[in-house]
């Protein structure tokens, strides 16, 4: 999934959206967008939405629930999985072991709720504390539900007690663009997605446009959204472009032509192998699903 756009789970008025909206998945939010005296009735709202939306869905429909450290979460995952919510993200991620927590009380849940196990995907948030850093590369072992990682660069900086985050041209900072790596890392080695975090300033769509297509070149499969004229300049982004798949079909055909089965060939001038093969499969899965 490309688009992963935000619904602060309290806003009525936002909630209502929903099916105007682009994206490929609605994280619809019971943390950092909803105020503490709001949470409960975010609860409610939340899982009305999901109840409201039980057959076959436009987008996924995710919801972010409080960290386990808020004394909120057992709470938030009790009160959403009947209304069977395609995953949940975890924020202010720490160890692995809290990770499997979580997995083992929504197979709890499931279970209650008489869904099959595993079916409630998980996308952890994995870079909002310093010690989550140091258990990136547990992440595919402790749950098999996990589907993907993103990253926050605001608590990171709020925890470390940095002034900044971004550079005043707005690149992250060293602390930052490690953060970011280590997420694309993490992602690759549990083999889920990545999916970059939110760009702030929602009113510049040319710059979002910049930084999908750097993250995209990057290995990000997906970013976060927070407003629905963001989606679909992501969706674009993560799209394969008409080149590329052109590219991507002239190299799978070389190798299916090769009359020796060669594995290594060269395409205008240029040496194609096992890994161009790989990356040509990918364009195209890519291509595939976004027409789906
Ligand atoms: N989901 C659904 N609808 C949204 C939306 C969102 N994330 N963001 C904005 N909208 C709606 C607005 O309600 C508005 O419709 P309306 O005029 O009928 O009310 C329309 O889209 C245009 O919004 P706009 O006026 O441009 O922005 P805003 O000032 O209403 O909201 C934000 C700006 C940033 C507060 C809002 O986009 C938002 O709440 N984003 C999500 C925040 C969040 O969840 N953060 C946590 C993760 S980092
Ligand atoms: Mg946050």
């Amino acid at each position: 999934m490309r688009s992963w756009l935000f619904i602060p789970g309290d806003s009525e008025r936002k909630l209502a959206k929903l099916a105007d909206l682009q994206a490929d998945a609605v994280i619809l939010d019971l943390e950092d967008a909803v105020m503490p005296a709001s949470k409960a009735v975010a609860r409610e709202r939340v899982r009305a939405v999901l109840d409201a939306n039980s057959g076959p869905r436009a987008h996924e429909l995710w919801v972010r629930i409080n960290p386990l450290g808020s004394g909120m979460a057992m709470a938030d995952l009790a009160g959403v999985v009947a209304g069977r919510p395609d995953g949940i993200m975890l924020p202010k991620f720490e160890t692995a072991a809290e990770l499997a927590r979580i997995d083992a009380a929504l197979a709890a849940l499931e279970a209650r709720e008489g869904l099959p196990e595993g079916q409630i995907g998980l996308v952890v948030v994995a870079t909002e504390t310093a010690r989550s850093m140091f258990e990136l590369g547990q992440l595919g072992q402790a749950s098999a539900r996990l589907r993907g990682v993103t990253w926050g660069a605001v608590d990171l900086a709020v925890e470390l007690g940095a002034a900044q985050n971004r550079t005043p041209a707005g690149d992250w900072l060293p602390t930052y663009q490690l953060a970011r790596s280590m997420t694309l890392l993490a992602a690759s080695a549990a083999q889920v997605a990545a999916i970059d975090t939110v760009y702030t300033d929602f009113r510049d769509q040319e710059g979002l446009a910049r930084y999908c297509a750097q993250a995209r070149q990057d290995g990000f499969t997906g970013m976060l959204a927070i407003h629905p004229s963001q989606a679909p300049v992501i969706n674009a982004a993560f799209t394969p472009g008409d080149e590329e798949c052109e590219w991507a079909r002239k190299v799978l055909a070389l190798f299916e032509q090769a009359p020796d089965g060669a594995g290594a060939l060269q395409l205008d001038g240029r040496m194609i192998d096992a890994p161009h093969i790989k990356q040509a499969q990918r364009i195209l899965a890519l291509q595939a699903r976004a027409q789906e």
